[in-house]
């Protein structure tokens, strides 16, 4: 898979994107991702992206021309998927979205600054429009990374265990069960004896049933639609 970062600011993406599991999924070749600097597609003098807002008001736009040039300058060499836009006003990600995503060939993300993107580009050529949460950032790169990180540890063959991504919280709609390491007892805290047990069906019951306790506890509302199974 492939993912073309567009930024403003693209030295905010280096240290999140190249260690742990985003920089050995880039080391096996599952995944390429290619940040590029906006201001490397503005025709004016000093490299400006943003403008001032028709109307008036406070705060820049970002402008159609150096984005329309980064994303046609990439599409001249593969076709797009997706092309998504971050920004606090984009539909909430979650697992479900992640998952998608991450069935894809190849995707551009667009980092938002200022008071966002020109409006027409959001009509025209973004296909998705995502935001990482209800509360404000400075900008889209932040959430760009969040929803890469999320995108390529479901690609196959990027974790170690491929089970451990299908037993994350969220991705059966439940929130994971507690775990342990060693040692088994630290003091008076003690690991749950079940755990200890070497029975696989006791063990595999315990953590659903401890899923769903938490999941009903904190997130009842991920319950609401779904049949549980004893
Ligand atoms: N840009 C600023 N805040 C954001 C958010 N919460 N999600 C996505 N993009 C953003």
């Amino acid at each position: 898979m492939r993912i073309d970062i567009l930024s403003a600011i693209p030295e905010l993406l280096e240290s999140p994107l190249n260690h742990s599991i985003m920089k050995r999924a880039q080391q096996k070749g599952l995944l390429e991702v290619v940040v590029h600097n906006l201001r490397d597609y503005s025709t004016l003098k000093h490299k400006q992206i943003d403008d001032y807002q028709f109307g008036g008001g406070a705060g820049m736009v970002m402008m159609i021309d150096p984005i329309l040039n980064a994303i046609k300058s990439l599409q001249k060499d593969r076709d797009y998927d997706e092309i998504i836009f971050l920004t606090p006003d984009g539909t909430i990600l979650d697992q479900k979205i992640a998952n998608n995503l991450s069935l894809k060939k190849n995707i551009i993300l667009l980092c938002g600054h200022y008071k966002g993107i020109d409006e027409r580009l959001r009509e025209h050529i973004i296909t998705k429009e995502i935001s990482i949460g209800n509360y404000v950032l400075s900008g889209g790169e932040l959430p760009a990374a969040v929803l890469v990180d999320c995108i390529g540890r479901l690609i196959p063959g990027v974790l170690n265990d491929e089970t451990s991504a299908l037993s994350d919280s969220f991705q059966d709609d439940l929130l994971a069960p507690p775990v342990y390491t060693r040692p088994a007892k630290y003091g008076d805290w003690e690991v749950p004896s079940v755990l200890l047990s070497g029975n696989d069906a006791k063990i595999d019951a315990w953590r659903h049933e401890k899923a769903i306790e938490k999941t009903q506890a904190r997130r009842p509302e991920l319950l609401r639609n779904k049949e549980i199974e004893p």
